[in-house]
């Protein structure tokens, strides 16, 4: 069985104000209505069609998170969070997962790491590509999915293929986020997919490759979850990590724990639809636009304007003579930012954080 971990504990801070602490991203509402984690909940139940899930999150988003899996689940009793007070990374996320699914979701399963930060268009050949990783994983492979780049996008871990498997190929390099210059050079080689941020692996062969390249998380999380031992987490409920325990794990990313130190990463090339919702312009991007290149997510008034998007959660917004600007209005915060600019939207959450 494919047992699918969600991981939600970012902010998303380049997509402030819609998304912050207390609304983080993987509740942003798309233009279909639909959150980025509801769309995730729904991908996984048609791809492993599993009625079993391990959601890690923060605790404060567990109420949330729980009422969007029951929107979209209609048995929730195999699915549990795993809670967290201060998130350590994702290598520290999905060792907990695994430990939980090692002990609780019996037999030889496989792990489908899904973030909750990113969209898929199509689901059936997500899918199909989820069936070809399970092959590899029960090979023993550390599984990941590679999108083709389409420009060098500095924020994305670059995988370079080697020999072809069957399905898939063999990983020479994983490079995590390398600076522009290196992912230029990457793109225009054409040998380097992106890094999907997806995974697929054997709970066993994830547990034995973290304990060859980060022994200290993996006994830092074995410690945590030895102290969580005792609480049952079935029929969606929550279980707290302890979080001075768990203050004792090391702050790193899986990308960089395993994936870019493991000999077994293997990738599955994935045509999926696959878009990272980084930025305003990429929300600005799920819209279509009118003849003069306008968008917004609910009836604006647009004149004598062009290139511009309105996302308005309540109140009616109209533009008179603008150009290339994306407009963010909800209750109590607007965002007017040029769409060239949308990157450093993250610096108003640092500037509010210092003023805190
Ligand atoms: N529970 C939990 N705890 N989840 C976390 C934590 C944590 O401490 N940190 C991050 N996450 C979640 C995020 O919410 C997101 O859904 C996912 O894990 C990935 O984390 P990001 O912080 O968004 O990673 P990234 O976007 O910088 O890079 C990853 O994704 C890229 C594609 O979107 C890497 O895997 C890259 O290699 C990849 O290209
Ligand atoms: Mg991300």
């Amino acid at each position: 069985p494919i047992i699918p971990v969600i991981l939600s504990g970012g902010t998303g801070t380049r997509l402030w104000p819609v998304s912050r602490e207390a609304h983080p991203k993987p509740f942003m509402l798309m233009p279909d209505g639909q959150s980025l984690l509801q769309k995730t909940y729904l991908r996984a139940q048609q791809t492993s069609g599993a009625d079993r899930s391990i959601t890690v999150t923060n605790r404060d988003y567990f109420f949330s998170s729980r009422d969007t899996l029951q929107q979209s689940v209609s048995d929730t009793s195999g699915c549990v969070f795993l809670l967290e007070k201060n998130g350590r990374n994702t290598a520290a996320a999905i060792t907990m997962a695994a430990l939980y699914a090692a002990e609780h979701m019996g037999g030889p399963s496989l792990l489908l790491v899904l973030p909750s930060d990113h969209l898929v268009g199509q689901v059936e050949a997500f899918a199909e590509a989820v069936q070809q990783a399970a092959v590899l994983a029960t090979q023993k492979r550390l599984v990941t999915f590679g999108i083709q780049p389409s420009r060098p996008e500095t924020g994305f871990g670059y995988i370079q293929t080697g020999e072809p498997l069957h399905p898939g190929y063999t990983v020479s390099r994983f490079v995590e986020k390398p600076d522009l210059a290196t992912a230029t050079a990457y793109v225009q080689s054409g040998e380097y997919l992106w890094n999907a941020g997806m995974f697929c692996f054997e709970v066993d062969t994830f547990l034995h490759e973290m304990g060859l390249h980060a022994p200290e998380v993996l006994s830092a999380c074995q410690a945590c979850y030895a102290a969580m031992r005792g609480q049952t987490g079935g029929s969606g409920q929550g279980l707290e990590i302890p979080d001075a325990l768990y203050a004792q794990v090391p702050s790193i990313s899986i990308d960089h724990a395993l994936m870019e130190n493991s000999d077994q990463v293997a990738v599955i090339p994935a045509d999926i639809g696959w878009s990272d919702i980084g930025s305003w312009t990429a929300v600005r991007d799920l819209t279509p636009g009118d003849a003069d290149n306008n968008r917004s997510n609910e009836d604006s008034i647009f004149i004598d304007s062009q290139n511009t998007y309105i996302h308005a959660d309540q109140r009616l917004v109209a533009t008179v003579g603008t150009r290339n600007l994306i407009i963010v209005d909800t209750p109590d915060a607007l965002l007017v930012s040029d769409a060239d600019s949308v990157q450093d939207v993250r610096q108003v959450v640092s500037l509010l954080k210092q003023k805190q």
